[in-house]
């Protein structure tokens, strides 16, 4: 079995391997993308994605553009995100954010550039067209309306509003949970994976997904400087529950994620391990 260290170092090279080539005129919008793609994110959605690949039986390494495709899903979400328009985030790990750096228009392009670029890793990918296409759709789904783009819909529409228990079981569900099954599904697909392991991959991501942006806003929650969150009025598990409590339902999550795995029996030994690790993280 492959490391996580080694996959990472894997990712690490992949993405920055894909960005497109551009030339003359053009040379400034793959800095952009680089620029956002560079390392200091955690990868671990393309880290689950090669974790779900080899879990099935499959190759890690032939899931790698699929990883990758999500990754750049995730960059472009963050660079969009961050926009005044959205989370008014003057600061993304530790740099400017995109437009801070790049001005609002060219953040806009940067993330629409990374955001078309991921379906053409897909389609290029060397897997078969069959699988390839089921990840085009897999990935368009789950990032879309009924995924992760109708997540930062809810998000933006309970600002200054308090959202209840089931509206923000939906927005983090969509956000963020949405994207990880993504990145967990693509990986059993390019292991071609029976619907058996789909369904409880499906079922992990979703429980490791609430986790993990419950975890977010934790962490956003206890740093010490004010938040765009908090001065927008976000509504999240910390601002609706309080802080005890949402660290409760983020280690109940975390535990439903970990049940979903017992199906997939010591081949989700490194899945576990990730899971019990992004609870307990500090970024
Ligand atoms: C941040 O995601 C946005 C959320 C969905 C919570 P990550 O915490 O995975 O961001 P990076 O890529 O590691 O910076
Ligand atoms: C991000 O949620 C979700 C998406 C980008 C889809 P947040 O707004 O909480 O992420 P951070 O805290 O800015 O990374
Ligand atoms: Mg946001
Ligand atoms: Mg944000
Ligand atoms: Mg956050």
């Amino acid at each position: 079995m492959n490391s996580i260290k080694e996959y990472i170092e894997l990712i690490e090279k992949a993405v920055k391997a894909s960005v497109p080539e551009t030339k003359g005129h053009l040379e400034g919008i793959s800095d952009m993308l680089f620029y956002s793609l560079e390392s200091g994110g955690k990868r671990i959605r393309p880290l689950l994605c090669l974790e779900f690949a080899s879990c099935c039986g499959g190759e890690a390494e032939k899931a790698l553009d699929y990883a990758v495709a999500v990754e750049y899903i995730h960059t472009y979400s963050l660079v969009h995100d961050d926009l005044p328009c959205m989370d008014d985030d003057d600061y993304r790990r530790g740099k400017p954010s995109s437009h801070k750096k790049y001005g609002e228009a060219n953040a806009l392009l940067a993330g629409d550039a990374l955001l078309t670029h991921a379906f053409d890793i897909l389609a290029s990918s060397a897997l078969s067209a069959e699988q390839n296409i089921r990840a085009v759709k897999e990935l368009s789904s789950l990032a879309g309306v009924n995924g992760m783009i109708g997540g930062q819909y809810i998000d933006l529409a309970y600002e200054n509003r308090n959202a209840d228990a089931d509206v923000l079981f939906t927005m983090d569900a969509l956000k963020t949970a949405a994207l990880i099954e993504a990145a967990c599904v693509l990986g059993c697909i390019a292991a071609n994976a029976d619907e058996g392991k789909i369904s409880n991959a499906r079922k992990f991501a979703l429980n490791l997904g609430l986790a993990f942006q419950i975890t977010d806003d934790i962490l956003d929650f206890i740093s010490e400087e004010k938040s765009s969150d908090e001065i927008k009025g976000k509504s999240t598990y910390t601002s609706i529950f309080g802080l005890e409590k949402a660290k409760e339902i983020a280690a109940e999550y975390t535990e439903k994620a970990i049940s979903a795995l017992e199906f997939f029996g010591e081949n989700a030994n490194e899945i576990r391990l990730i899971a019990e690790q992004l609870l307990n993280r500090n970024n």
